[in-house]
């Protein structure tokens, strides 16, 4: 069996996320990757004012009723999640909470949603261990953050909850070495290549996650790509102690997503995404006349976004990404926006959560054993 650090640091059974997936909450996925040994991520960034047409009618249910406050809404799905998984002691997750700069007061929020279930459930620490966050800068966010070199101090992570072990997604090195000295335990190195929020720059996993193993202290998990077990056990020789998966995890049985997307997921080749500006920068979607129209309406000043500027503004992105996600209630395959990583190429079936993670971790299992058969010792490496 592949046991890594990953295991050692984070108490699952295998080496794998399933990364954090808004619009929706993901619960019936972090629930079933829970119960199947990986660790399952409540989504947060549509309990933030989306609207409520985004959330899945049986999510729906948990959203209302509770004030509908971010902080609020969290809190009733953390406690929804873990009822589900209260009996199974194993079945470790996580949440996670994009901390774009836009987003400060939000994020703060939500942070605040996981101390007061702790103050409350206090039983919940043991299987809620894990916050990932992403989409922004970590640093305001450090103990002493002012110290750090922060222009400000939102929330001090590893003081208010002491029993998260606080990973931070990184698209690039320098973004790794300000995770780093934020005080993260774990960081997550997301490529070009991943779905939804991804870089502007071309940094593919391949190039981007050996050269954050190299650069910084700290283990590292690899984003972006990843979705059986040849990629899982690539990951491992590039130096990660484990893989976070979106897309794959998007088209299961349990995935909380609408069939038309899983289908679509399961039709498109690797040559079938493309990336527009989203609300917090890049996007990577499955192309359609809607992904088509974000591409058309926020890069038409695309040198302007290599230098940082806005354009247009984030009101009216927002209107663009607003208008394709609700028309997924419709399961409209053209007017509909549905985020996809490239690996998408490489997704040719719809399994159960079980079934995936099985095949994934004998895979990789398979492959790294027989590698050494696959090298003559003598003068010559052959590849078979
Ligand atoms: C539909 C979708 C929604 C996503 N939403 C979020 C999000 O809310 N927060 C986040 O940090 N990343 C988000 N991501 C990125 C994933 O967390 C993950 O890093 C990425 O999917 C990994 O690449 P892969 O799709 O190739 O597996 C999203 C990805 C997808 C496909």
């Amino acid at each position: 069996m592949i046991h890594t650090k990953f295991q050692e640091i984070i108490g699952t059974k295998y080496p794998i996320i399933q990364a954090g997936m808004g619009p929706y909450a993901t619960t019936k996925l972090c629930i079933a990757v829970s119960k199947e040994g990986g660790l399952g991520l409540i989504s947060t960034i549509g309990m933030a004012g989306y609207d409520v047409n985004f959330i899945p009618e049986e999510d729906r249910k948990l959203d209302f009723g509770v004030g509908g406050s971010p902080k609020n809404v969290l809190k009733q799905t953390i406690r929804y999640v873990y009822e589900n998984l209260k009996d199974y002691p194993d079945a470790i997750f996580g949440v996670n909470i994009p901390i774009a700069k836009e987003f400060y007061m939000v994020s703060k929020q939500f942070m605040i949603a996981v101390k007061e279930i702790f103050d409350e459930m206090p039983e919940v620490k043991k299987q809620l261990r894990v916050m990932v966050t992403s989409a922004g800068d970590p640093l305001p966010w450090a103990i002493d953050a002012k110290a750090k070199g922060a222009k400000g101090s939102y929330y001090e992570v590893k003081k208010e909850l002491p029993s998260i072990i606080w990973c931070q997604v990184a698209p690039n090195v320098r973004g790794a070495v300000r995770a780093e000295k934020s005080g993260v335990d774990i960081i997550i190195a997301s490529g070009r290549e991943g779905g939804a929020h991804c870089a502007w720059r071309d940094t593919s996993s391949m190039v981007l996650l050996p050269e954050v193993v190299r650069t910084v202290n700290l283990p590292v998990i690899g984003a972006g790509g990843f979705a059986d077990g040849a990629s899982l056990a690539a990951a491992l020789a590039l130096g990660a102690i484990g893989v976070q998966m979106g897309t794959r995890f998007i088209a299961t049985q349990e995935g909380d997503f609408e069939q038309m997307w899983k289908e679509q997921l399961v039709k498109a080749t690797e040559f079938d995404t493309i990336v527009g500006r989203g609300i917090f920068g890049p996007m990577r979607f499955l192309i359609n006349r809607a992904s088509l129209e974000v591409v058309d309406e926020t890069i038409k000043g695309a040198s302007d976004l290599y230098r940082g500027k806005p354009c247009p503004t984030t009101d009216e992105i927002f209107e663009l990404e607003n208008r394709g996600f609700k028309k997924l209630v419709d399961e409209d395959e053209n007017e509909s926006l549905m985020n996809a990583g490239v690996v998408t190429g490489r997704i040719h079936s719809i399994p159960t959560v079980h079934d995936l993670i099985q095949s994934i971790m004998t895979e990789a299992e398979e492959i790294i054993l027989n590698l050494p058969n696959k090298i003559i010792k003598e003068e010559n490496i052959i590849l078979e």
